[in-house]
């Protein structure tokens, strides 16, 4: 024959053990997460589910086409059934999105509806995978998706306020000049209206960005770093009013996480995680600095916060818990 088959074929296949990834919803977010999940080779397999079939067939062949361009993927419309115990990260963006004049928040109920189905099949198929939420309103949804997964709370975690975070770092470094990556701060609290910005800690080679230890900080213009945080905050309905959605960040922020369980990264990421105490904080999912690896999140990082950081926290959990009392879960 063509081939000289090794004996030991069979025996090595049963050992290899691909990397597998689920995306639920193909919309907008879906999408920009499967294309930069899959132009920076984070799974072996990807598998695509969407309701909407033939629009689901239709993405997997168009990304299909583009793999002889990119180191490969198999890539598959399929559902999380086809994928089961194998899967690595299932990542959910289904659900409604936000449309101009609506709020996170104002998604609530619809999703939950989505999501009493969709996490029933993940848990029964998929018991070993990290459930990675990405619908909006998230904090809420990763804590609906943990109580009705039944998994431990290491294992659901939500993109939260890393997107908030990565918007807060690209403005900073816009104003200071300097690589975005050089530049540490944090949005925490839900991912949303009453989110935090941590300016106590922002700092750039350890420098306070707020003292204006930085050389070229807008230190003591306290407008300019408000007008900052404000245009953080407001990023998501400035782009909706622009665009319809949004999805280029948010997919890349996923795709960054997906590395960090993947890779087994310890990277701190503002990442939405339950929490039940920690600064006073009632029974919630939300955002803090935690440590995202191969086990999920290992550890929420008990950093010291100012004074009135630590009270909008608190305000920002109280609407979180708030809105989670209203549901039966
Ligand atoms: C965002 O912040 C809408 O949550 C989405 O871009």
């Amino acid at each position: 024959g063509l081939f000289n088959v090794h004996p030991d074929v069979e025996n090595l296949k049963s050992k290899i053990k691909p990397r597998k990834g689920v995306i639920l919803g193909a919309g907008q977010v879906g999408m920009a997460c499967a294309y930069s999940i899959l132009i920076q080779d984070c799974f072996d397999e990807l598998i695509l589910q969407d309701i909407a079939a033939e629009k689901v067939e239709g993405e997997v062949m168009d990304l299909l086409h583009g793999v002889p361009f990119i180191s490969p993927t198999r890539i598959k419309a399929g559902t999380v059934a086809d994928v089961g115990k194998d899967a690595d990260v299932v990542i959910v963006t289904a659900g409604s999105s936000q449309k101009e004049g609506e709020t996170r928040l104002d998604l609530l109920h619809r999703n939950v509806k989505i999501f009493r189905g969709l996490i029933g099949d993940i848990a029964k198929h998929c018991p070993n995978a990290i459930l990675l939420i990405v619908a909006n309103p998230v904090d809420i949804m990763t804590y609906v998706s943990l109580k009705l997964s039944g998994f431990p709370s290491s294992r659901v975690f939500g993109s939260g306020t890393i997107l908030d975070t990565a918007r807060f770092r690209a403005l900073l470094s816009h104003r200071l000049d300097i690589d975005p990556r050089s530049v540490h701060a944090y949005i925490i609290g839900e991912h949303g209206d009453s989110e935090v910005p941590v300016w106590s800690k922002a700092n750039v080679a350890g420098m306070k960005i707020c003292d204006g230890d930085w050389e070229g900080s807008p230190a003591c213009n306290i407008a300019e770093l408000n007008d900052i945080f404000e245009q953080v905050k407001n990023a998501a309905y400035e782009i909706i009013k622009r665009k319809g959605y949004t999805s280029y960040a948010i997919g890349l922020a996923v795709t960054d996480i997906v590395k960090a369980i993947l890779r087994n990264q310890n990277r701190i990421m503002t990442v939405s995680t339950y929490v039940d105490g920690m600064y006073g904080l009632p029974e919630i999912c939300i955002s803090l600095p935690s440590i995202v690896n191969r086990e999920g999140v290992m550890k929420v990082m008990n950093f010291s916060l100012a004074e009135n950081e630590e009270k909008l926290l608190q305000k920002s959990a109280q609407t979180l818990r708030e809105y989670i009392d209203k549901l039966e879960l």
